[in-house]
């Protein structure tokens, strides 16, 4: 594995991170999450990406990592970034959803009771709430520092201009924004020219999820939506998300990473890795997924005429 500085912070993380959004709840097979998470850490993966709903169902995942943590990973704790978040809905009643310094805290203090953790690596605002004032989210996240809670912080999902004013505020209260948590694919590249720069100008790593847009860079939807996929969960990717167009194109995409001597998945994450950006969090439901897509880090150039052809390849077709 090799490892990134995270903007201009002294904290490295791996190319590949991974995260436990799906797959590692107490609705999932606890021994498929495990060797998921051992796989990760024995092929130098040191950094996972939690949040406090992850589930399902929701808390779980925290619940599932700190287990595997205690009982198989507990001498590596120092070796480890683990990094949780709070901004979406958790609990019902107005101080469980959003950027409040009441949800922000408390939601700390739970995360860290469900991993059994003394302190988060990065503790993140999951997302930008219009409701709270930017610097009340941001102080929470500066106490939430000076408490010993976390060592760092992160902002996710917010708007150009908003992720602006967390920079400004957590550089002034001297707990800078050491990374930025944005969605980014070959599908979804926006946040790659809207966000990207904002954080490169502030010294803030980034970091980009659902790098295969949860599987339809992949291979997994060639001959049709399997059983137990995340489409045919029919929840965060619809059955209707994989059309005709959509497999056409990852066939095509696929004939492309083929010549680069890669599967598409690999191919999805050496171009994000071939950006700007300090890591990509994939998720997986196999350690034969994971070890796919860790694979991604042995090239991660691009000739011109290779951007190009996947260039035409994500193009709408008119
Ligand atoms: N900050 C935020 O708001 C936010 C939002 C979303 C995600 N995230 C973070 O980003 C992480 C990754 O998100 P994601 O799970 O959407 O990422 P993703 O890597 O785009 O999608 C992962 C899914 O793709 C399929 N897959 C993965 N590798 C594959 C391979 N080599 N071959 C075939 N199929 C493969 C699996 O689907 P199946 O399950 O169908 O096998 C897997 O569950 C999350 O776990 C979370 O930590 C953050």
């Amino acid at each position: 594995m090799e490892y990134r500085f995270s903007g201009k912070s002294g904290l490295q993380l791996p190319l590949v991170s991974l995260g436990l959004w799906h797959n590692f709840g107490s609705e999932d097979p606890f021994d498929v999450a495990r060797s998921m998470l051992l796989h990760a850490w024995d092929r130098g993966i040191t950094h996972f990406d939690i949040a406090n709903n992850y589930g399902p169902a929701p808390g779980t995942a925290e619940i599932t990592f700190g287990k595997v943590l205690r009982e198989d990973l507990a001498a590596h704790r120092d070796e480890m970034i683990i990094s949780s978040k709070a901004g979406y809905l958790m609990w019902d009643g107005p101080y469980g959803n959003g950027g409040s310094r009441k949800y922000i805290i408390s939601s700390c203090d739970q995360s860290l009771k469900r991993t059994g953790l003394e302190y988060f690596d990065i503790f993140y605002s999951h997302r930008y709430d219009p409701d709270t004032p930017i610097e009340e989210t941001m102080q929470a996240l500066v106490d939430i520092v000076r408490a010993g809670k976390a060592l760092y912080v992160g902002i996710s999902n917010y708007p150009a201009d908003k992720q602006q004013e967390c920079y400004d505020y957590l550089r002034a209260a001297h707990v800078p924004c050491v990374i930025s948590q944005y969605k980014a694919s070959l599908l979804m590249p926006d946040t790659l020219t809207n966000n990207l720069p904002v954080a490169n100008n502030n010294g803030s790593g980034f970091i980009c999820y659902s790098p295969l847009a949860q599987g339809l860079l992949t291979n997994r939807y060639l001959n049709g939506i399997p059983a137990g996929s995340r489409a045919s969960k029919n929840v965060f990717l619809r059955p209707e998300q994989v059309t005709d167009d959509v497999v056409a194109m990852a066939q095509h995409l696929g004939s492309i990473a083929a010549q680069r001597g890669q599967t598409l998945a690999q191919m999805a994450i050496a171009w994000l890795l071939a950006q700007d950006v300090t890591s990509v969090i994939v998720g997986a439901s196999s350690v034969a997924q994971l070890e796919d897509n860790i694979q991604a880090i042995h090239n991660i150039t691009f000739t011109q005429e290779e951007l190009q052809s996947i260039q035409c390849a994500v193009s709408p077709r008119s």
